[in-house]
């Protein structure tokens, strides 16, 4: 499974998507969320050197200036790389500022994506903050914009506004939390929508053990592949873009093969299906009583979402 003989994929060999507004996004992301400043250069580094042409920071993370370094260090060209991040609200900072000094810290020219990284973060007025996003395309600074956590709800209050449609939603999927998010799923394609799924791995990082083992362990025998590029492939059949994260080289390695995996419908069908089963702990409503415990014990609920987006 991990072996030194995994091959290279060369940046062009994976395989893209074509968004709303007609750019193509490569199919699988490399994120920096909780990558410490000393070593996030070397990370993001040894990412692209192994093939990763999509990289996934954010204003919160903390460490844009390192994977901007990292990036432009790769001698790639700029078309070659896709960049995403996100507007925070750190500090009290609006999208422009966000998104000017992301560029300062990156180094580049032009950011690929900008995400709303929370709904929250638009203090109850969506279409204010969308409208912004909007002047930022117009002026060049970013290429395609999007949002991050959005809900239905939320979706609708800024679709009705918007001249320019968000390309897409980066949300919490894995097996766990399937079946609570496939209403989502479902409008999000409906309104041509494309999604990205971040912690898509929980079912091995923080929940070991659950009903979703079995068939992906199954799975990973029958294809001889790691655990870890099942999941992934399962968020593909989705017609999910993962966003995953490894320190590891033979990890990210096998993450760049993900998009060469197939999974049959049966594969795909027995992981939805334990992914139900372990919903009642870990998944969507777990996720939800820890906001509720949040406004219990008087945290903010911005400092509860924070907990789960990575600021
Ligand atoms: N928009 C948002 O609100 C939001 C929220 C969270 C995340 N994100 C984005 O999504 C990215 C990925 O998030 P994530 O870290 O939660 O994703 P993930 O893909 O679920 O987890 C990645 C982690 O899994 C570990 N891992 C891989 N295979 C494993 C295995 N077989 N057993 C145990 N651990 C294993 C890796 O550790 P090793 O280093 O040991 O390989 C790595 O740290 C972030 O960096 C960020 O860019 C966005």
């Amino acid at each position: 499974m991990y072996s030194e003989k995994t091959p290279i994929i060369q940046h062009a060999e994976t395989p893209k998507i074509k968004l709303n507004d007609g750019r193509k996004i490569p199919v699988i992301g490399f994120g920096t969320w909780k990558i410490p400043i000393e070593v996030a250069a070397g990370q993001v580094d040894q990412a692209i050197e192994l093939g990763f042409s999509h990289i996934d920071t954010a204003q919160a993370y903390r460490n844009e200036t390192e994977a901007g370094q990292a990036i432009r260090e790769s001698g790639l060209s700029r078309d070659e790389i896709w960049v995403t991040t996100k507007w925070s609200g750190l500090d009290g900072k609006g999208p422009r500022q966000s998104a000017e000094e992301s560029l300062e810290k990156l180094g580049l020219k032009y950011i690929d994506l900008l995400l709303i990284h929370h709904p929250r973060l638009a203090n109850g007025d969506i279409p204010a903050a969308w409208a912004e996003f909007e002047k930022l395309q117009a002026d060049g600074l970013v290429k395609s914009i999007g949002v991050s956590n959005f809900e239905i709800e939320d979706l609708k209050i800024l679709l009705k506004d918007a001249k320019v449609k968000p390309v897409l939603n980066q949300i919490l999927f894995h097996p766990y939390v399937y079946s609570s998010k496939a209403p989502l799923i479902e409008f999000l394609a409906e309104n041509d929508i494309a999604f990205e799924a971040y912690s898509g791995l929980i079912p091995l990082t923080s929940r070991p053990g659950g009903p979703a083992d079995k068939p992906v362990d199954a799975i990973a025998n029958r294809l001889s592949i790691a655990p870890e590029q099942v999941l992934l492939a399962w968020v593909i059949a989705h017609s999910g873009i993962p966003i995953t994260t490894s320190s590891k080289a033979e990890r990210v390695k096998n993450y760049l093969q993900v998009p060469f995996i197939k999974l049959t419908k049966e594969d795909v069908a027995s992981i939805d299906a334990a992914g139900k089963k372990g919903e009642e702990v870990g998944g969507a409503k777990w996720y939800a009583s820890r906001f509720a415990l949040g406004g219990l014990i008087g945290l903010s609920g911005v400092v509860a979402f924070r907990q789960v987006c990575g600021f």
